[in-house]
């Protein structure tokens, strides 16, 4: 590679319509924070830029379902996300918006210079459109019946059901969603950016000269280019997003993925009036980190955009990433199948490094992996807690009982020492290379490896037990353990950077710039160092089974609000609603029936008789509560043998969509024996 002056690094913009989840964190933030981290220990010139994806047919959708503006979606989750990047130690140097001033600025005239060079082509095509509420539909504003598997309720854009990609032509009885009218078909004009016309460029830029971009974004990159690119349109009918800045484009906005990458330079922008350096001198190194799911954005679509303008770089590596499942499932933020990070920092407000860890050992860099909160307890406990934690406290703790907190002088070393000290270097040296690949996981096992070969050296070495008959030796082995702990201070500094400044301002370092990692004298013999403090503290097996019972909880919530009403029933004769002799009754008695879950033996007072009646609502109800319950009754039912107690008629109930049940619960005046008619 050659050697670049600069660096900017850029993360995908989130949609400004929800919170940030593990899988976003995962597979772009945590491992484009830990590299930038990495390059700034470096003491290179780097810019690290987000922002807000503000604009897209999703918002307008979320503000429709909420009754607010668009504005008021994305100012809410823009703070919200900015805040909770920031707590989580995401240091970006900007957290930009796609509402901001600039940005319009920016995106506008990006269009404006295109299209006056003659980069796009013009085209009418047949639209969807409400004729009440007069305007063009997005392919999301429509359902109807699915062609492929006859789903009622199929959107214009994808059928949920069966997941095939649909067009809203597609759809058989389409409806708009705004007035529920059906929608005609009308000519519109768009303005389309001909991909097909860059192919050989795209051909060379990315299959021979991008060869060392990673498998998985190569061969998507290949596949798109292999099946013949065309042209994407760029403008969309819509009133939410930036308005084409031509002529004759009333009621026409950017298309969210033409303006949102530009989102990148106008953050830039935003931040240093430098900004021209960092986007167009070849001695910059560009780097996007995404999710899979961007990978065409920003390895063709966005290039052949940069390329069009023709002022600025294109991207050096798009280090894209696999996505990261929850518990086994698919991540879904419609299903509210997530760990939300504002909740996360809520609950765990001094763990942030925690789950940094855990996202960065499992991180889905060249498959798909899975979060569990098993697996998130058993690396803080079997591994920040006691090996990391265990040695760092060990050697401070030692070097406080024996020599008052002062460093003490490394004397003679042994062969065991010396592979001990080696392996400094050694580890430094293989961290490199794995972080300058993108190869985080393993970065990050090897900085552990290291905590680990320190916990082993104090256990073999045994220093406590020494301390009575060789003291010299003691001072060299805790000497070697505080160095090792510096190391491990400047090399997890990264991935950790809570607990590698903590553990700074107990070792009382200079600083953490990587260059001193890999080095064996870090502390100088005489050094004083600040109290012991735990790095990391164990997590209780209670703390993760909430976690898990409120994923539980979610998920029944979530089936509940999906399982659609039952169908009305056919039409019945006045004749046969008479035949049901329904009462008011009151219950006397309430027993469970042994051995069963849901059935309660209860002794009612109809006004005509006291009878029994077995009834489904254990789950529901208390027995001891429901004595003195007013019900409805259905007396004339032929009395039936359940669990061998005879039921002699059926309490009415109404179901929730979740199986809740309540009772049809008679007014109080109502007396025992009256009819419901
Ligand atoms: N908002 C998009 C997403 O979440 C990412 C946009 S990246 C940008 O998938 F390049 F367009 F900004
Ligand atoms: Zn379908």
């Amino acid at each position: 590679m050659k050697d670049y002056k600069r660096y900017l690094l850029t993360a995908a913009l989130p949609y400004a319509n929800g919170p940030i989840h593990l899988g976003h964190l995962a597979g772009v933030y945590v491992p484009a924070d830990i590299y930038s981290r990495y390059l700034r220990s470096k003491k290179t010139d780097v810019i690290f830029v987000c922002g807000s994806d503000e604009h897209g047919v999703p918002i307008t959708i979320k503000a429709r379902q909420e009754g607010i503006s668009p504005q008021d979606v994305v100012d809410k989750y823009h703070y919200l996300n900015k805040e909770s990047f920031e707590k989580l130690g995401i240091a970006f140097d900007i957290y930009a918006r796609t509402t901001s001033p600039v940005h319009y600025e920016t995106a506008s005239e990006f269009f404006k210079t295109l299209y006056d060079k003659g980069e796009f082509t013009e085209n009418t095509t047949q639209q969807y459109f409400d004729p009440e509420a007069s305007q063009f539909l997005a392919d999301r504003y429509i359902t109807g019946t699915c062609p492929h598997c006859g789903n009622e309720h199929a959107y214009g854009d994808q059928c949920e059901n069966c997941g095939t990609t649909l067009n809203a032509t597609d759809l058989i009885n389409p409806k708009s969603t705004l007035s529920g009218a059906v929608p005609i078909l009308k000519e519109t004009k768009h303005w389309f950016l001909p991909l097909d016309k860059h192919e050989a460029f795209l051909r060379k830029w990315i299959l021979e000269e991008n060869t060392h971009w990673k498998p998985n974004v190569y061969g998507q990159c290949k596949s798109w280019i292999d099946s013949g690119l065309q042209a994407r349109a760029v403008s969309r009918d819509l009133d939410w997003g930036i308005p084409v800045p031509v002529e004759g484009a009333e009621g026409k906005v950017l298309y969210v993925w033409f303006d949102a990458p530009i989102g990148y330079i106008s953050a830039t922008k935003e931040l240093t009036p430098d900004w021209e350096k960092y986007w167009k001198d070849e001695d910059t190194r560009l780097l996007h980190f995404i999710g899979k799911d961007n990978i065409v954005f920003h390895c063709i679509i966005f290039p052949a955009m940069l390329k069009s303008e023709g002022s600025y770089i294109l991207p050096e590596n798009v280090p894209a990433n696999e996505f990261l499942n929850l518990e086994g499932e698919k991540l879904s933020t419609s299903k509210n199948w997530a760990v939300w990070l504002h909740e996360y920092l809520a609950d765990f407000p001094d763990k942030q490094d925690v789950l940094r860890y855990v996202l960065c050992a499992n991180a889905p860099e060249a498959k798909d992996n899975d979060f569990t909160w098993k697996d998130f307890q058993a690396r803080n406990n079997n591994e920040l807690v006691a090996v990391f934690g265990n040695f760092v406290n060990r050697a401070l703790v030692l070097t406080h009982k024996y020599f008052d907190g002062v460093v003490p002088v490394m004397g003679e070393t042994d062969e065991y020492d010396k592979s001990v000290l080696a392996e400094f270097a050694i580890a430094k040296d293989k961290i490199e290379k794995a972080l300058d690949n993108f190869r985080f996981r393993e970065a990050l096992k090897e900085v552990m490896n290291l905590a680990r070969t320190g916990n082993k050296y104090l256990a073999d070495t045994e220093p406590w037990k020494l301390i009575k008959t060789d003291e010299t030796r003691v001072k060299t082995i805790l000497n070697i353990s505080l160095q090792l702990s510096a190391n491990l201070a400047i090399l997890f500094n990264p991935f950790l950077p809570f607990t590698a400044k903590k553990l700074n301002n107990i070792l009382q370092l200079e600083n953490l710039d990587w260059e001193f990692g890999g080095k064996e004298n870090l502390l100088l013999a005489g050094h004083k160092i600040a109290r012991a403090e735990l790095l990391f503290a164990i997590i209780e097996d209670e703390e993760i089974e909430k976690q898990l019972q409120k994923l539980r909880d979610n998920k029944a919530k979530n089936d509940a609000e999906n399982q659609t009403l039952a169908p009305s029933k056919e039409k019945i004769e006045f004749e046969d609603f008479t035949k049901l002799d329904i009462r008011v009754a009151t219950i006397l008695e309430a027993e469970k029936v042994p051995k069963t879950k849901k059935l309660m033996k209860l002794l009612v007072d109809t006004g005509i008789d006291k009878r029994t009646v077995v009834s489904g609502i254990a789950e529901y109800f208390e027995a001891e509560k429901l004595i003195g319950q007013k019900v409805s009754i259905l007396l004339n039912l032929e009395p039936r043998k359940i669990k061998g107690i005879e039921s002699q008629g059926m309490i009415l109930l109404s179901e929730e969509k979740d199986g809740t049940l309540h009772f049809v619960e008679p007014s109080k005046q109502a007396s025992n024996g009256s009819q419901v008619n």
